[in-house]
């Protein structure tokens, strides 16, 4: 027994020696990077770990306490800078050297793959050469009817809780918003919109709880622990009911493409211009990357899996808690809402009908509405890259080779040294003149430089035709006897009590 106690002390003495020397290393090379104090052998993992939903309300203090730039021990061997200056923000995301995702992205790869959002190394830089070309404007166009059909379904939910008490809008916009990615992604219903408790939705929440809940508990790090875990088991299943209905779709998709091509070699014409012409009339995201694999891109089904997911994982809760949020600071704030109502009648005309895409490139104030959410809830409030190199910041300090680097988005946006006003919404933050004054880091919730947000054309037009068609139908009126929301970061910034409002249907 005593000799069990011993070798443990030993042990325990090991490890802390190995960690103190560790850390002193680091800390020589920092050039004195201010950061909580190191406990033996736990380190900072306190600092974070107890709740990861509220690390959003923690990074504020820790900014206050230790300055824009801190450093924080997770955990024996994960060592983190944070930055939220435009200066140094711009030093790591605008280089191409700086461009590996952080190690916390290892945990989606059960469920991305090598999607392009994850991936690394040549990997990366092919696939986002190739699907640059997908999300160039001139093809976005073909995506609008996707929008049209499921917005009207949108609208048409949301006339039962009209002129009634407060709801939760973040449950309509999630369904319509996985209706119009899943259908854009693989050309496929799932009905989220008409049908209740949607499986994959569900999925989808718990596979990003339970990454997020395993990067912030160093003791989820290990696979073998993960996998064994209530919440391991809980992702991996989630993560296979994705997977099951994604594979399907390809498979039928191969199909139908197959079939197309026997028939157009029997009837004798040219079977690319088929495709062409199919491709343009009714494109989707997974149709883009066949017509790479027949271009050779060699995409194998698995690939076209981790893309697909990729796409719709990337595109539907930063679209839905986009438009979530816009819809609560639009009920405060009637005055922003009257103008772009203005706005919204003077482009798109008080009768019904689709919207055009040279109506969404007109709608400037309300592009500007959604630019100021975005400041205030950037739908990724943080995002990271491993350094393989020490990299010297404006300010002297050292960021150490195989540091990991979060950037700060939230507490960028609200730094009142930029904003003067930082709470306040207000939506002129973003005319012209003022951006052009502006630190071009200042304002990042796309990201920056080559690994930014690919899809943010794509998500501006889907946000302006489902905040356009709602405006131009009801009003937003703030909710009365309904909790506040609550914000938390999942991944994405939440609200934990949802987001309350009223609607009013206009004339
Ligand atoms: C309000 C909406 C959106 C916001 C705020 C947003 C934000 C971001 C941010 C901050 C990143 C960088 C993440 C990182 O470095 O780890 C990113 C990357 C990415 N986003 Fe978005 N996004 C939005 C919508 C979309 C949509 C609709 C799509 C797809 C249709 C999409 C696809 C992607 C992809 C593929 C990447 C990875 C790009 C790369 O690594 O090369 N996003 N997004």
């Amino acid at each position: 027994m005593y000799i069990a106690i011993a070798v443990f002390f030993i042990i325990l003495c090991v490890i802390h020696f190995k960690i103190s020397s560790k850390c002193a290393r680091y800390e020589a090379i920092c050039n004195g990077i201010p950061g909580p104090k190191l406990l033996p052998i736990i380190c900072n993992f306190f600092e974070l770990s107890f709740n990861p939903e509220g690390i959003y309300s923690r990074f504020p203090e820790l900014i206050k306490k230790y300055g824009r730039v801190f450093r924080i021990w997770l955990g024996p061997s994960l060592h983190l800078v944070y930055l939220s200056k435009p200066e140094e923000i711009e030093i790591i995301l605008g280089s191409t050297k700086y461009i590996h995702k952080a190690e916390m992205y290892e945990y989606f790869e059960p469920w991305l793959g090598s999607g392009l959002l994850i991936a690394n190394g040549p990997v990366w830089f092919k696939k986002r050469k190739l699907m640059t070309s997908a999300f160039h404007f001139s093809n976005l166009n073909n995506f609008i009817p996707k929008f049209n059909t499921n917005i009207k379904l949108l609208l048409k939910k949301l006339e039962e809780p009209a002129g009634g008490e407060s709801f939760n809008v973040y449950d309509f916009l999630t369904l319509c918003t996985l209706d119009i990615i899943v259908e854009s992604a693989m050309n496929t219903k799932i009905y989220a919109q008409s049908e209740k408790n949607n499986r994959f939705l569900k999925a989808m929440d718990e596979a990003e709880l339970a990454i997020l809940k395993r990067g912030f508990s160093p003791w989820l790090h290990s696979d073998g622990f993960f996998s064994k875990s209530s919440i391991g088991k809980m992702f991996y299943e989630s993560v296979r009911l994705m997977h099951d209905l994604a594979d399907s779709i390809i498979k039928m998709r191969k199909m139908e493409l197959s079939d197309k091509k026997e028939e157009s070699s029997f009837e004798n014409k040219n079977t690319d211009s088929i495709l062409q012409d199919r491709y343009k009339k009714n494109i989707t995201f997974l149709d883009m990357l066949l017509k790479y694999n027949e271009d050779g891109a060699g995409f194998s089904d698995v690939d076209l899996r981790s893309d697909v997911m990729m796409f719709i994982m990337a595109g539907h809760g930063t679209t839905t808690w986009c438009l979530s949020w816009a819809m609560y600071l639009l009920s405060k704030n009637p005055n922003i809402q009257e103008k772009m109502y203005e706005e919204v009648i003077s482009v798109l005309g008080p009768e019904d009908r689709d919207i055009e895409i040279n109506d969404l490139l007109e709608l400037k104030f309300t592009e500007r509405v959604i630019k100021e959410t975005l400041r205030h809830y950037p739908s990724v409030p943080f995002y990271g890259r491993t350094v393989h190199e020490n990299v010297k910041l404006p300010g002297g300090y050292v960021i150490p080779a195989n540091t990991d680097v979060g950037i700060l988005t939230y507490c960028l946006h609200m730094d009142p040294e930029i904003y003067e006003n930082p709470k306040e919404f207000n939506p002129d933050n973003f005319l012209p003149e003022v951006c052009a004054a502006r630190h071009p880091y200042a304002y990042i919730p796309f990201s920056a430089g080559p690994r930014n947000c690919i899809g943010q054309k794509f998500a501006m037009l889907q946000l302006k035709s489902i905040l356009s068609s709602i405006i131009k139908k009801f009003r937003i009126l703030p909710a009365s006897d309904a909790p506040a929301p609550c914000p938390v970061t999942v991944l994405l910034f939440k609200s934990d009590t949802g987001v309350h409002i009223r609607l009013e249907k206009r004339n």
